[in-house]
This record gives C-alpha cells, structure tokens and sequence, in this order.
C-alpha cells in the first residue's frame, strides 16, 4: 500500500527516519550510551580482516562501511562487488571474517561469495533484510536490516539502513580492538541516535531538490563527485540516477576528475558534488573550481558552512543541516535519492519499476 504517495519509492524515502532509528535500536543501548555486544562468530580483537562483499547499492554500503572500520576500528577491509570475488579466488587467512551485505539475502554473485567463504571455512555475517532469505540461513550470523519490506526497485531504506548497521558495528569493533575509549563510544553512540531526527529534517529539503531535479531531467550526462565516503556516494547518485531516470550519469572520487573525466566538462554537463564542510573540503573546492572554469554546471550538496565557504558559482546548492561526521553518510544519501527520484518523475519513466531490473537478481 503506497498510502499518500505517488510511489512506492516515494514512501520509502520518507520510512528513513522511522526504519534507520528501528535498526540502530538493535546495535545501540542508547541509555547506557553503549554500541551492544553482539554474539558474533569471530573475535574483532583477533582478526586482522574482513572481508566485505555485495552487488550494487548494497556494494556501495559495503564501500562506505570499509571508511568507518579502517577509520574507527583500524580494521583492513577488503571489500569487492560480489560477481568478482566469486572468481578471483581470493586467499583469505585464517583471521579473517566475511560480510556479505544484501537487502534480498537472494542475489546469486552475493550468495556465491558466500558459499565459497564458507568452503574456505571463514566465519560468515550478512546484512540482510529479509531474515527468511538463503543467505540468512546458510550465514553464521544475520545481522538484521529493520528497513520492513522495500518495494521500489531501486533501493533506498534498506541502504541507509546498512549504513546503520555498518556504523554501529565500526564502533563496537573499535571498542574490541581498543581503539574507541569508553568516552569516545558515548560520543559517537549519541551522534548515531541523531541520525532518525535528523534524517526527517533532510526529507524536508524535497521542494527544492524538486526543482533542481526539474532542470536536470534535460540533460543526458550527469556526473557525480564526492571525496572519502562521498565517493561511494557519488557512485550512489549516478547508479540512482541512470536506474531510474535512464540518463547516463558517472561517479567518481573527486580527485580523480583531473585523470580523465575533466575531459567531459563544458557548459553542458551538470556536475553533482556531495561535500559537507569536513577535514577535506578546501580539497573539493579545488575539484569545483576546475569543473567551474570549464562551465560546467555544479549542483553542490553540503551544509551551512560548505556553503558559505566554497567560493564557487553553483546553480544549486542543497543545504542540509549540520550532521556529525560518523552518521553523514547516512544523511547525505537522501538527498541523491530524492534528486533521483524527482528526475525520473519529470523523465515520466516507471520509478518503482525500471526497465530491464528485477528487484531481485538471482540468476548471474
Ligand atoms: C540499486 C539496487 C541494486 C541492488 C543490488 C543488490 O538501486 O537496488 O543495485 O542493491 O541488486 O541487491 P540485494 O541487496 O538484494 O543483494
């Protein structure tokens, strides 16, 4: 049942805030400020790494999920979309652990992966979020998405919510490995429980990201930059965008724009760059400034200060509220949905059913 809205996608943007604060619910003790110890089939203190593998959207939560347990557990992540690690065959020590990440638990390259860490004999967790799935039962332990049933083809809450589960679980193996103090852990546990509020002040922002959208629909090459987890989400956005709308859209680590795809840039080419005011801002801005030069096109989302701070022409800037580093991610993800969305409806294309996708790909 769509209720109010116009699509099933449409309301599941808006589930975000209620579904990411059922999900953190479930990896955080929030009154006693505590990431909860959960029964897990290996030891973060003792293994030196993990395995990270999925397709898609749920690959890109894996990407942003290697930034947070490299960063806060200094765990070495090795993370593959999940049809290339089936065939690469590769060697995976004794001390290492393996996630797979799927809203399905059904997608066949994920579910492979899967089996061949097991024939491997390293311990298996998945993310998933239906919890009668395949890979739920053949996993060692399920590490549940609460995002309820997702419709719309192109995912959108179960990804935020493996965001969740990611960052909840960076910080308890931060806390095992020593790394997080006790202090630390309140810290980031309470910047975590933001995220529900702050997430429906995002949702807000839909009126503007609607017009932005209107004009985007007109052009037939969308790129997409970010820097640190901003580039998984750059990714995000242009696999979004082509999905839905069928225009060709390229994501790209910002600092990589100077190796190739500046070659793209002219008054044509709209240019999203996702880049709250953080450590590597003034970087971006450079990025901006030589996407500027050429004319092309920005449409910066980044927060108050990022506003004010980048010295940019832009034709849009999406301003979101101030949001602590460790749950931006999960914030910034919504706008690129909606930016998405939006753009596929004044396209006319089928939102919740794109052509040639399945919702769930269980043939390679
Ligand atoms: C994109 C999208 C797909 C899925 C991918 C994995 O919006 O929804 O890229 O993320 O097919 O599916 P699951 O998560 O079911 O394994």
């Amino acid at each position: 049942d769509k209720g109010n809205h116009r699509h099933f996608m449409h309301k599941e943007i808006h589930e975000q805030p209620e579904v990411i604060s059922h999900t953190l619910g479930n990896y955080i003790d929030f009154t006693n400020g505590k990431a909860k110890a959960l029964e897990l089939p290996w030891d973060f203190a003792k293994i030196d790494r993990l395995a990270i593998s999925a397709c898609g959207t749920a690959y890109l939560a894996g990407l942003i999920g290697k930034y947070w347990f490299e960063r806060l557990a200094r765990l070495p992540v090795d993370i593959d979309i999940a049809s290339e690690f089936r065939y690469r065959e590769m060697p995976l020590s004794k001390n290492s652990a393996a996630l797979f990440v799927s809203q399905s638990g059904e997608t066949a390259d994920t579910l492979a992966s899967l089996r061949y860490c097991r024939k491997e004999g390293v311990p298996i967790g998945v993310v998933v979020n239906v919890r009668e799935s395949t890979m739920a039962r053949e996993a060692d332990v399920i590490l549940p998405t609460l995002a309820g049933p997702e419709i719309g083809v192109a995912s959108t809450k179960a990804f935020t919510c493996q965001l969740s589960v990611m960052a909840a679980l960076a910080v308890r193996a931060g806390v095992a490995r020593g790394h997080i103090s006790p202090d630390e852990e309140q810290k980031l546990v309470k910047q975590l429980a933001e995220a529900p509020r702050l997430a429906s002040q995002v949702v807000k922002l839909e009126e503007q990201i609607e017009k932005v959208s209107r004009d985007l629909a007109h052009h037939r090459d969308v790129l997409y930059l970010g820097r640190d987890t901003n580039f998984p989400l750059a990714l995000e956005g242009a696999l979004k965008l082509k999905e839905l709308s069928y225009i060709h859209a390229e994501g790209y680590a910002a600092g990589e724009l100077k190796h190739g795809p500046i070659a793209l840039i002219d008054e044509n080419m709209p240019v999203v760059v996702i880049a709250p005011y953080d450590r590597i801002f003034e970087k971006t801005v450079s990025n901006m400034q030589e996407v500027a030069a050429r004319g092309g096109k920005i449409i910066l989302i980044t927060d108050k200060k990022g506003a004010e701070k980048s010295t940019v022409n832009t034709i849009d800037t999406i301003v979101l509220p101030d949001v602590p580093e460790i749950i931006a991610p999960i914030l910034y993800a919504l706008p690129v949905q909606m930016l998405a969305y939006f753009t596929a409806v004044f396209m006319g294309t089928d939102v919740d059913q794109p052509r040639n996708l399945a919702k769930s790909v269980t043939v390679e």
